[in-house]
This record gives structure tokens, sequence and C-alpha cells, in this order.
């Protein structure tokens, strides 16, 4: 039916679509946030919307206030950033610190480069950490074109048209600009104006008749942080333009024209209308930079923003590129992050739960309290010895703290205030979910549920895990569908889901026609996968995703990967060997792989993947054309032209593989001086030895 033209509507006859409308909101909002299972799409949604909004403009005395929540994933379109946002390292104390530099010192080996990065004489710049949402904007000709999401790093949200309603992001710079820069930064909000939010929030909510303040219409948020982010994703973006959002501008990302040094370019961002930090200043040496830390830290309560450490940074660009980065945190930088803030509660009882691997792990659930500006209700116990080290007990008062986005932790106990009839913790011997026992070998700390795949809880866990972003990146797929689908048997192992069909989840609750499409197109759409988030979404001890990247870079095709782990079984094997020659692998994870190889049900769950996703050999990124991609390097002896840390950089960005032994699948040999026996076995073998020089020749310098 066609809606009525608004102007002509009767007030009874709006007030009657208001609520009809409302109604079928209300039942939409409650599908995406709470079952997690959408019925209608984004643009339906923001049909029934804009109708309410007509018709509300129209009677304003019929309005009433919404609270919003922020978009759910894949509201927004993906953007590929032009260099990928890193993260930062992480120090605690200032053994830390001095590590970080002393790595850097270690890194150089021409005098002259040495004596730029000596304890006393290293150029930084130092400057709060803002706890906020980073965002990556791109400019054109000095025309802001686009506003990004940090996303997973290499890929984000596209929030332009939001990111437009900041005040404090130039939609021009001012004056000479790149022809194209990505400039990075932090968009936050200050704690009054989060507070005042949060307030206005709450009085939104309390102004809906009672039958409406239902849970899923009251939002308020956890910290400035969750208010900026959930501010930035607003499919509205009058909303965003409602919130009081701020922007400090600190990096840049791909540019036509790259800086000198970061202190310069400060100067470039200021004069182009960008927010710095004024906290932000140049230290030589590395006390002046710890003195510094000190001077913020004295400050950060008194700040009208969050900030969770300072981050020093190599101050010569130079300096930056030659160090790169390791993995997905830059070699020049660090974060120096501030004491946890810690808060006294009330423990109220430990629950037990369990892992994808099996392990049983121990909750405390707490009386909620706020700590530095968080509510936290839970903090883990680690494990059985934990708990009885500090004989935790339900009803305890406790301290807990939260350390940056670390799940918060017990730190003591007051055995002064424990109420007498407090008995101590008995850890369980059998599964909590599936009664099977929970054994725990000796050395070992963790207990785990020998239940394997007919443990739900593992099962399920496994299934969540094979879904995430940084895996298979399923979407529309939320832990409670996965807890139904397991439950009912639709859906037991991952390949299960490659088989679901429309007519499995048409008869199910909260599952519509659009919905199932959606879930099933999702689906599809990861038929093909590359080796690995194919290895990362296997799940196994210890197997992260930097850790499944290294495997896949170095076996190439699932087929080789396989093989060789199933062969490595046998210590003796050229196989082992071989895996742990790679870089950053060594026995501890080589035990895990093997293991999980050498159970049957992984060897089956693997057999039966592979007959429904199709996995991609690994791509060695954009080195084409480079002498040595793909090739598997090894160095020995000393090197005279630089350090190891930097030649073996340079060969990865080259996309060579650096191994740390030579073996027949060796393709160079570089030979420093006085090398020992990795030179004779490669005569052996006949290996390709180059010297330092020849080294350098074939790399181009
Ligand atoms: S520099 C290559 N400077 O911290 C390093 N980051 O853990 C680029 N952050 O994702 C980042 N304040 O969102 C830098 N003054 C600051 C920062 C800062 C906050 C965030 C940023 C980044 C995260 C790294």
């Amino acid at each position: 039916m066609k809606a009525a033209d608004v102007a002509k509507l009767t007030k009874a006859q709006a007030s009657k679509e208001l609520e009809k409308l409302r109604a079928e909101m209300a039942r939409a909002d409650e599908a995406y946030h709470v079952k997690d299972a959408p019925e209608i799409s984004d643009a339906e949604y923001d049909a029934l919307r804009k109708r309410l909004e007509t018709i509300e403009s129209r009677f304003p005395d019929l309005a009433e206030m919404r609270p919003v929540a922020p978009a759910p994933a894949g509201a927004f379109a993906k953007v590929t950033h032009g260099k990928p946002m890193l993260s930062l390292d992480n120090a605690f104390d200032k053994d830390d610190v001095e590590r970080f530099f002393q790595s850097v010192r270690n890194f150089f080996v021409r005098p002259e480069d040495v004596a730029r990065v000596e304890r006393d004489a290293i150029a930084l710049v130092a400057e709060p950490k803002i706890d906020g949402l980073s965002c990556s904007l791109t400019y054109e000709n000095g025309v802001l074109v686009k506003a990004a999401t940090r996303g997973d790093g290499t890929i984000g949200e596209d929030v332009t048209i939001n990111v437009r309603t900041i005040a404090e992001v130039p939609q021009k710079l001012k004056g000479k600009a790149p022809d194209r820069i990505e400039i990075r930064g932090e968009v936050y909000m200050t704690k009054p104006e989060f507070l005042k939010l949060n307030e206005t929030l709450e009085a939104e909510f309390l102004a809906l008749p009672p039958e409406k303040q239902t849970k899923s219409r009251r939002r308020q948020f956890a910290n400035p942080r969750n208010a900026a982010a959930g501010s930035v994703r607003q499919l509205d973006p009058e909303i965003t333009r409602s919130r009081p959002l701020r922007f400090f501008a600190y990096a840049w990302g791909a540019t036509t024209e790259e800086p000198k040094s970061q202190w310069e370019f400060y100067a470039r961002l200021k004069a182009w209308g960008f927010q710095v930090n004024k906290l932000a200043e140049r230290a030589t040496g590395i006390d002046a930079a710890l003195a510094h830390h000190a001077e913020i830290a004295e400050q950060r309560a008194s700040l009208p923003y969050d900030i969770d450490g300072v981050v020093y940074k190599i101050d010569s660009v130079d300096l930056q590129d030659r160090l790169g980065f390791v993995g997905r945190t830059p070699r020049w930088a660090l974060a120096h992050k501030f004491p946890a803030e810690q808060a006294q509660t009330i423990l109220e009882s430990i629950e037990i739960q369990v892992g994808r691997t099996g392990a049983l792990t121990p909750v405390a659930y707490l009386k909620p309290v706020n700590v530095g500006g968080v509510l936290v209700a839970r903090a883990t116990l680690h494990n059985e010895d934990e708990i009885q080290r500090k004989d935790v007990r339900a009803g305890d008062t406790v301290v807990i703290q939260r350390a940056g986005d670390v799940i918060p932790q017990i730190v003591s106990v007051d055995p002064d205030k424990r109420p007498k009839s407090a008995k101590p913790y008995k850890f369980p011997e059998t599964c909590p979910e599936c009664g099977s026992a929970a054994v725990r070998p000796e050395g070992e700390v963790v207990r785990r549920c020998t239940g394997g795949l007919i443990c739900p809880a593992q099962a399920t866990e496994r299934l969540r895990h094979f879904v995430t972003r940084s895996a298979f990146d399923i979407e529309g797929l939320g832990e409670k569908s996965i807890v139904e689908f397991f439950h009912d048997k639709l859906v037991r192992t991952p390949a299960d889901l490659f088989r679901l069909k429309a007519s499995d989840l048409e008869e199910r609750e909260g599952w519509k026609e659009k919905s199932i499409q959606n879930l099933l197109a999702a689906i599809a759409a990861r038929r093909t996968i590359s080796l690995d988030r194919f290895i990362y979404a296997l799940g196994i001890r210890q197997v992260g995703d930097a850790t499944a990247k290294l495997l896949a870079k170095h076996y190439g095709t699932l087929a080789a990967w396989r093989d060789a782990m199933e062969a490595a079984s046998d210590p003796e094997s050229e196989a082992y060997a071989d895996l742990i020659s790679i870089d950053q692998i060594g026995p501890s994870v080589a035990e895990d792989l093997i293991a999980f190889f050498a159970e049957d049900h992984n060897r089956k769950a693997l057999d039966d993947l592979a007959k429904v996703v199709e996995v991609e050999a690994f791509v060695v990124p954009s080195t084409s054309g480079s002498p040595i991609a793909d090739k598997t390097v090894v160095f020995t002896g000393s090197l005279e032209k630089m350090t190891r840390n930097e030649a073996k950089a340079r060969a990865e960005a080259l996309g060579a593989k650096v191994a740390g032994s030579v073996s027949k699948k060796t393709d160079y040999l570089i030979v420093g001086a006085d090398a020992g026996s990795k030179a004779a076995k490669a005569q052996e073998l006949g290996v390709k030895t180059l010297t330092e020089d020849e080294w350098l020749a074939l790399i181009g310098g």
C-alpha cells in the first residue's frame, strides 16, 4: 500500500501512524542489537525513520525523543588506507623505555648513525596518547575528500559525511598543501562534554512514557572513547553533528610530500588549520623524554580529555623510514603507558568459562564499579593457582585495576572485610559445560576440558572465532545465533556453515527473508579465502594472525603447509627443522601446531572444510620486480654496513623470507665476518653464498 501524503494526514491519523512506525523501528532495533539478527535492510530502516521524522516535523507535539545506537558492522563502505594505520608497542616502566632505545641504537652500525641515536643525543617528540578513535583524513589539493576509521589497520570504514560535521577537522587546508596527503589523528570527546551527553541521553530516556523505557532504548556510553566512536559511527550525520567531537592531528600516511621531521610536520599541521596537542614537545635524549612523561602524568587528572600514556616518536623521518616496522608496530615509536587505574568493589561470585581450546578460566563477577571512567563488572582470575594464592572468595572486598585495554584484574583482597560465611573456592574437576573430566597436566597451570568437540562451549567458541573479522569475517552471525544453531544441530563444525540453506533458517524465530539472504551472501563471499586467514581461523593455540601470516608466507599453499605440519611430528625430520627455522616460530608454537594435526577430529574438520572452501595460495604483497621476492635468505657472521636487524628488515620489505638456519630451501647465505658453521653447511648443500657487498649490489644498494 502506498503511504499517504504527509501533508494530508489528520492529527489522529498521524498519531496512529507514528505509533506503528515506532513499534516497527523498536522491533528492528531489537533484532539488530539484542538478537543480532537484523530483520530489515538499512535502506528499509532509513525509509521508516525518514517517514517518522517527516510526520513529526509536521506535528511537533507528537514528536518523541529517540536515543540512538551506533551503526552495526557492515553499515559503512570499506576504504583501503594508502598506507596501513599502525598501532604502537607499549612500555610500562623506565626499563621498557630503555630497552626500546637500546634496540633502536642496536639497529644501526655506522658511527654517524649511532651518534644520532645515542641515549643522550637522540631527538624525539613526546606527546600525550589520546584515548579516542583514530581516523585517517585524505586531502587532495588541500580539500578533504575522505575520512576513514582505522578498521583492521589496512581497511577501515568510510565515515566521510560524519567527519565533515566535526568543526576541528578542516574542510580545506590553509596555505600550500601537498597534491595528496593522509592526515592521521584522534577523534575524541572531552570528559565534561561526555558527562553532559550521557545526562542528555538519560533525560531523553526518562522522558519516554514508562512502558517505552525498555532496555534496548537506554543508551549511555561507558567512557569518552566509546562516546566518540559511537558518535562517529552513526548512520545519520546529523546525530554526529549534535555530538561534541574534537580532533587532534599527529601523523601522516600516504603522501606526495614526506616531511623531514615529526616536529616540522606539526608546524605544518598547525599552519594548515589542525589542532596539535599543546603538550607535544621536542626532547633530546631519553632523560628529557622521561621527564616530559612525568610532567604529563602529573597533569593527567586535570586535563579535560582522557589520555593513557605518552607517545615517543623519533623526530627524524629518515631514521623512521630506515627503522620501518615489525608486524603492525613501528620500530621508531613507543607508547609509554601510565600505571593502571584502580578501584575497590565486592566480588559477588566466581564462574568458570570454557574457551575454544578447552581451557577453564575462572571469572570474577563484581558489583559494578567505575575504574578510570569505565564501568567494570567482571575481572579475570587467570587460573586456579591464582585463586589459591590470593585466596579470593565470593563476598570478598577486592581491589581491581584496568591496564589500558587489558581485561581488568584483581590486585588484592582485603581480609578484614571478609564476611564470616565466605568459604574458600573449590575449582571444579569436571567441565561445567559438558561434564567431561577437566584435567591439569603436570607442570601446567591450566585445567582443560577433555570433551573436545563434544563440548558445546569449545565447539561454539571455535565457531565464533572462525567467523571473526581476522578469520572468515562473516557478518550477521552473532554469538546468540551460533549457540542456537549449535544446539539445534544445524551447525556443529565450521564446514556446516557452508552447507546452510535458506530453508534451514526460514522457520527460525527472528529470521526474515532479508536477514537470511544477507547471511547466506556473507557466507558465499567467503568460499574463497586467503591462506593466512584460513590458518588463523582454525584457532590453533598460540597461532594468532601474525603467526598465521608467517606460516602462510613460508609454506605458500594449504597442501604444502598441511604436509609439512604432519611431517614435522617427527622432531628429527627436515620438516621440523624447517618449521622452527621460521623467524619468530620456536619449539613451543611448533608443539601446538603438531598437536593440532595429531588430533583425528581436527584433520577431519580440515578435510571437511577443504571440500567447501577454496584456499588461495599466499601472495607476497607488492614486491614484484624485487630480485629477492619469495627467496629464502640466511645471514651469518657480523655485517659491516648495517646490523643484522636492519638487514633483515630490508630483506623482508623486499619480499624475502629470513630464516635462522641453512637448509636445502635456502636461496642465499649472506656471509659476514667471522662466519661459523653455516658457511660450511651451505657449501655442503650447494647453497649460493654472497658477501655483504654482493648482497647489497643484488638488492640495489
Ligand atoms: S602515533 C605509527 N600519536 O594510539 C604510529 N598515536 O596504539 C601512529 N594514539 O592507533 C600513531 N594518541 O589511535 C600516535 N599522539 C598520538 C596518539 C596515538 C593516540 C592512538 C592511535 C593509534 C594507537 C596506537
